[in-house]
């Protein structure tokens, strides 16, 4: 079977690396030329464990090539993914449809013969439907032009890995056809035991959708824990902790800190409440709301830990920031709490300089007010506090009295609870992190 996939972002291109990596032809395509150069010379442009070495055995294969051209994709493939993005929109929290649009009205003019188009993107519920009748429409194959739905569930970091063993693989569709395509795209997985749940379309949009909800809660719900715990005089980890080992709560998403970021859990949720109020059921998520408030709320309380640290006032100071990325293992920056965090003490004053092991790049070019140093060792020295924002490894890891030697004063706020206060103390630092005394 020959598949296409359009779009090459994150999503995009690790999907087109696996099912290269499976053994299916694979094609794909993206409108950006300078994206589809790199990835045809075995460059991912951007950073993914494991991704590179993946893209460069289905080039070598000749599995996996990529276009820029519809037409090409439309007499290439069977069947098509549409992984483009659905970012916010700016005006509200809605999600913009115009990627996934338009994947459906360049594509579906050259289907003249029979095809399977499955969606992959994050969408509002009701997106689906609207795209299978303009496919219709469009179509040459008419009739024989179907739409299904399967949302990914990928994480950042881990994408080849939630690909190749996903926990569930979802479908929305009521063609017999659609199903048989997409069971033969992941046999595999479904031969290993993969749960393959088929659904109408609406529900595989609402999984997805929901899915993050829920992480996002859970997430809120610990650092509203925290907030509580601060105030009360209680140890939010050691709260977590108890909590976790009800298996009815479990422990995974229950880290507090600095709270989520990324692209894909603040504007999904965003997005679903705004579905839900077109739905004319908002009070039911209404709740997404304080989810969201509470998550903001990390960024502010974080900074003002920090300024209390450095004596109530940052200008002046010299504040280091470790880390960039929205979370460890990526250098994705969307919503990023770090350099969020980070612009906010620089507009207050402070000369703020940040490290991350692989964001720094994406971070200079939007947040060029901040200073960058090239390591961590260069971006400690001086400093009046360090903030510790985003958990990487390299952080977790350091040694305080090394750091020590090289700053200006001994104080750290731990904003992902990822360090050992007891040591940190013990090496004479001032140790400060969120939920805990
Ligand atoms: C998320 C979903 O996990 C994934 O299934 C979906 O397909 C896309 O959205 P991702 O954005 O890659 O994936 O990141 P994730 O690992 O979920 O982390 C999201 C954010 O939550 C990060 O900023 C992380 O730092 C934060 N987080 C996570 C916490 O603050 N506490 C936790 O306990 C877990």
């Amino acid at each position: 079977m020959r598949v296409s996939v359009i779009g090459t972002g994150y999503l995009g291109a690790t999907t087109a690396a696996c099912l290269a990596e499976l053994g299916f032809e694979v094609l794909g395509l993206d409108v950006d030329e300078a994206k589809i150069e790199l990835l045809r010379s075995g460059s991912v442009p951007f950073y993914e464990p494991g991704l590179e070495e993946l893209l460069t055995r289905g080039l070598d294969a000749g599995r996996l090539s990529f276009t820029t051209s519809f037409p090409e994709a439309a007499e290439f493939a069977d069947v098509h993914l549409i992984c483009v993005g659905t970012p916010q929109r700016d005006d509200s929290g809605a999600a913009d449809l115009r990627y996934v649009n338009s994947a459906v009205e360049l594509l579906a003019p050259h289907l003249t013969r029979p095809a399977v188009v499955v969606g992959r993107s994050t969408v509002p519920v009701g997106t689906a439907a609207t795209l299978a009748a303009r496919l219709r429409e469009l179509a040459p194959a008419d009739e024989e032009a179907e739409l299904g739905w399967s949302p990914e569930f990928l994480r950042e970091g881990f994408g080849v890995e939630d690909t190749l063993n996903p926990n569930r693989i979802v479908l929305g569709t009521d063609s017999r056809r659609v199903e048989k395509v997409v069971r033969e795209l992941w046999q595999k997985q479904i031969d290993e035991g993969v749960p393959f749940l088929v659904t109408d379309l609406q529900t595989a949009e609402l999984v997805k959708v929901s899915a993050n909800a829920f992480l996002a809660t859970k997430i809120s719900f610990i650092n509203a824990m925290a907030e509580v715990s601060e105030a009360a005089g209680a140890d939010v980890i050691q709260l977590a902790e108890a909590l976790s080992h009800d298996d009815r709560i479990g422990g995974k998403f229950l880290g507090p800190g600095l709270g989520f970021g990324g692209g894909c859990l603040p504007k999904d949720i965003r997005a679903f409440m705004a579905r839900a109020d077109e739905l004319g059921v908002e009070p039911a998520l209404s709740f997404l709301r304080e989810v969201d408030a509470i998550n903001q709320r990390r960024r502010a309380r974080t900074i003002d830990i920090a300024r209390e640290l450095i004596g109530g006032d940052f200008s002046g100071t010299s504040v280091t920031v470790l880390g960039a990325a929205f979370k460890p293992n990526s250098d994705d920056i969307r919503d990023s709490p770090a350099l969020d965090v980070a612009a906010t003490v620089a507009s207050l004053g402070a000369r703020v300089t940040v490290y991350d092991p692989q964001a720094m790049d994406r971070a200079r070019e939007a947040y060029p007010q901040l200073g960058y140093a090239p390591t961590m060792a260069d971006a400690v020295r001086g400093a009046d506090v360090v903030l510790l924002l985003t958990e990487w490894a390299e952080f977790r890891e350091a040694h305080p009295d090394e750091i020590g030697e090289a700053v200006a004063h001994k104080r750290i706020v731990d904003g992902r609870n990822a360090l050992d206060p007891t040591f940190w103390r013990a090496s004479g630092w001032t140790y400060r992190a969120l939920g805990r005394q």
